[in-house]
C-alpha cells in the first residue's frame, strides 16, 4: 500500500501521469443557470480533473436550496456539479491564481457563487451556516503545472511551493532551518527513511550554494541516496512532499478546518473529505471517530462530563473505481470520508485528537 501510495504522490510532484490522464474529462462542464447553461472556456483549456465527482456528489447528496461550502475551489469542479443541483456554493482557496480564474464563473452564476479568498480553516468567519461542507485536499494540476509556483520536479522551477503565495518558502525552509528540524520535517511529513542523512547533506550544501531551485534539490537528494533497483519513486519525492506539506501547514489548515465545519454544519448538514494520503486520511478518520462518540457525565456531573455525538458516519473510506483510476492516475490513492452532522452544539476545539507532528512553528523556525 505504502508505495500505491507514494506513486500517487510522486505523480503530483512530478505532475507526470497526470499529464497523460488530461483526456476529455477536461471538457468544460456547462453549469445550468435559471434553466439555460453556461459555457465560457475554450475546449482546449486544461483544467484539473475533478477526482471522485460522483461519489463526492452522492456522499453531500445537495438539496437546491441548499448552501454549500466547497472549501477547495481549484479549478472549480466540484462548486460546477453543485451549482448544477441548484444550489449556492461559498467557495475558498488560497490560491490568489485560482480565485481569480473563478470570478468569471462567479459573474454567471448570477448570486448563487460567493469566491473567498481565503484559507478553508476560517470557513466559520465567513459563513455562518451550511448544509454541506466539501474538502479537496492538496494540490491542482494548476498548481503542479505551472514550474513557477515550484511544487514539482519535473519542471525546473524556483524552490517556491507556497499555495498562498506568502509566508515562508521551501527555500527558506531548506536554507536556513536547523538539520534536526528538516530532519523531523522529513521524517514526519515525507516518511523519509533517509531523512537524517538528508538533512545533514542539504546543511553542509547550502553552506557553499543555498538551494534555489527545484531541480538543484532534486538532483542533490539524488546523487546523494541514489535510486535502488526495487525503489518505485524518484528519491526527492518524500522530501518535496514533506516540504510542500509543512510550507502550506496542510495538516493543521485540515485539522482546524474540520473544527470549522462542525461549527457551521446545519443538522442533517454534510461533511466530505477527499484526502490523498495517510497522513491526512489519519486526521479525518480520528476527528470522524472521535465525534461519533457519545459518553454518558458522570453520577455527579451528568451535563458536564456528557459528550453527544456531533456527527454519524457514513460508512468507511471509499476508494475510487478502477475507471476513474486508469483515465486518472492523480485518483489513485483518493479516499473519501464523510459524516452527517447531529444536532448536538458544536465541541469545544481541542486540536490534541489529532496527534499532529509536533514541528517547528512555521514563524519561529527561521535561524536569525
Ligand atoms: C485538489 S485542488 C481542488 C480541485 C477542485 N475540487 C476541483 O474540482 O477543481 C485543491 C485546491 O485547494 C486549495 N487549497 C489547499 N489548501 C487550502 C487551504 N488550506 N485553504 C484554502 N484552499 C486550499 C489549493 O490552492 C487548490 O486550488
Amino acid at each position: 500500500m505504502a508505495h500505491r501510495a507514494y506513486a500517487h504522490i510522486e505523480a503530483e510532484i512530478t505532475g507526470e501521469p497526470a499529464i497523460g490522464a488530461r483526456l476529455d474529462v477536461h471538457r468544460l462542464r456547462p453549469i445550468s443557470v435559471g434553466g439555460g447553461t453556461l459555457t465560457s472556456e475554450p475546449e482546449e483549456f486544461q483544467r484539473h480533473v475533478p477526482v471522485m465527482l460522483a461519489e463526492v456528489m452522492a456522499a453531500l447528496d445537495p438539496s437546491p436550496v441548499d448552501l454549500i461550502v466547497d472549501g477547495t475551489f481549484g479549478a472549480g469542479g466540484y462548486s460546477r456539479a453543485i451549482l448544477d443541483t441548484g444550489c449556492s456554493v461559498v467557495a475558498f482557496d488560497r490560491d490568489p491564481e485560482a480565485i481569480a480564474a473563478g470570478r468569471e464563473l462567479e459573474g454567471q452564476a448570477q448570486g448563487r457563487l460567493r469566491l473567498v479568498h481565503a484559507p478553508f480553516s476560517t470557513m466559520d468567519t465567513h459563513v455562518e451556516s451550511a448544509n454541506g461542507v466539501v474538502l479537496d485536499i492538496g494540490v491542482s494540476s494548476m498548481q503542479l503545472d505551472q514550474a513557477l509556483r515550484g511544487f514539482s520536479f519535473r519542471n525546473d522551477g524556483p524552490l517556491d511551493m507556497r499555495m498562498a503565495g506568502e509566508g515562508l518558502s521551501a527555500a527558506d525552509v531548506v536554507n536556513t532551518f536547523k538539520t534536526g528540524d528538516l530532519a523531523r520535517i522529513f521524517n514526519f511529513l515525507g516518511e523519509e527513511k533517509n531523512a537524517g542523512r538528508l538533512a545533514r547533506m542539504i546543511v553542509e550544501r547550502r553552506q557553499k550554494r543555498p538551494f534555489e531551485r527545484t531541480l538543484d534539490l532534486a538532483d542533490a537528494i539524488s546523487t546523494h541516496v541514489g535510486r535502488g533497483a526495487k525503489d518505485k519513486i524518484r528519491p526527492a519525492t518524500r522530501v518535496f512532499q514533506a516540504l510542500r506539506i509543512y510550507v502550506n501547514d496542510e495538516l493543521g489548515e485540515l485539522a482546524r478546518a474540520l473544527i470549522a465545519a462542525e461549527r457551521i454544519l446545519q443538522p442533517g448538514g454534510r461533511l466530505v473529505v477527499v484526502s490523498f494520503h495517510s497522513l491526512e486520511d489519519r486526521i479525518v478518520k480520528r476527528f470522524i471517530s472521535d465525534r461519533g462518540e457519545s459518553q454518558g457525565g458522570s453520577r455527579h456531573l451528568p451535563q458536564v462530563n456528557a459528550r453527544v455525538a456531533t456527527f454519524q458516519k457514513i460508512g468507511g473510506a471509499v476508494s475510487p473505481g478502477e475507471a476513474e483510476v486508469e483515465a486518472n492516475p492523480r485518483a489513485r490513492s483518493a479516499k473519501l470520508r464523510s459524516a452527517i452532522r447531529t444536532d448536538a452544539p458544536p465541541r469545544t476545539a481541542d486540536l490534541s485528537i489529532f496527534d499532529l507532528p509536533k514541528l517547528p512553528e512555521l514563524q519561529r523556525a527561521v535561524e536569525l
